[in-house]
């Protein structure tokens, strides 16, 4: 039963205010509740994931997303209702060797949690685990939480003159 298979490896993260969730690797047929996640997401938020104005996630970006040859997408769900995915925290293959590119996206109701934070520090040993040395992230230079998120983990900008950062992350 490939649902009880995922519970046994899922990665336990406990909010600051005491709820706990489960993550996961996704797989294809996490398509409808990640759409539902997009769409529960607001505007502000999908843009500075993906720096356009989405309003969600088609079916041939998640099978990119969710194939294993290209890179590691993690899915996060409350820890009693693990169908309701809350986080997509995507660590995924570039053209440099060694090199991962890191994104994540948290749902508004459950962001200021300490969610991100847990999350990408769990990327961050999965993309280690993977035989990655450096993870990059393209973020918002107005995007303060996820800037706050990823100081912890000493990313630098690569270049800081636009309105979009390149970090490099050491693992
Ligand atoms: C960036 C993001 C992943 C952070 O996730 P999160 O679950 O809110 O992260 P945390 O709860 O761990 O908070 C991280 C820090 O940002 C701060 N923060 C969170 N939301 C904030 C807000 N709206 N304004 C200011 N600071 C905020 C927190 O206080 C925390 O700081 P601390 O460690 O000093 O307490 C989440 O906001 C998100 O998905 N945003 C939309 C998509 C995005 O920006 N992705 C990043 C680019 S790929």
């Amino acid at each position: 039963m490939p649902d009880a298979g995922r519970r046994e490896t899922a990665h336990p993260i406990t909010l600051t205010d005491g709820t706990t969730t489960r993550t996961r690797e996704a797989t294809p047929v996490d398509l409808a509740p990640v759409q539902e996640l997009h769409h529960r997401c607001s505007l502000g938020s999908r843009a500075l994931r993906y720096h356009a104005g989405k309003s969600g996630i088609s079916s041939a970006e998640w099978r990119q997303l969710s194939n294993p040859e290209r890179g590691t997408t993690l899915v996060t769900t409350p820890a009693d209702r693990t169908d309701h995915i809350i986080a997509m925290t995507n660590v995924m293959r570039t053209d440099q060797q060694g090199v991962g590119e890191l994104a994540i996206l948290v749902e508004d109701a459950w962001q200021a949690r300490g969610l991100g934070t847990a999350l990408v520090e769990h990327a961050a040993s999965v993309a280690r685990r993977e035989g990655h040395h450096t993870l990059t992230a393209v973020v918002a230079a107005s995007n303060e939480p996820m800037l706050h998120v990823l100081e912890k983990l000493e990313a630098t900008p690569t270049d800081t003159t636009g309105p979009v950062l390149d970090l490099r992350i050491p693992l």
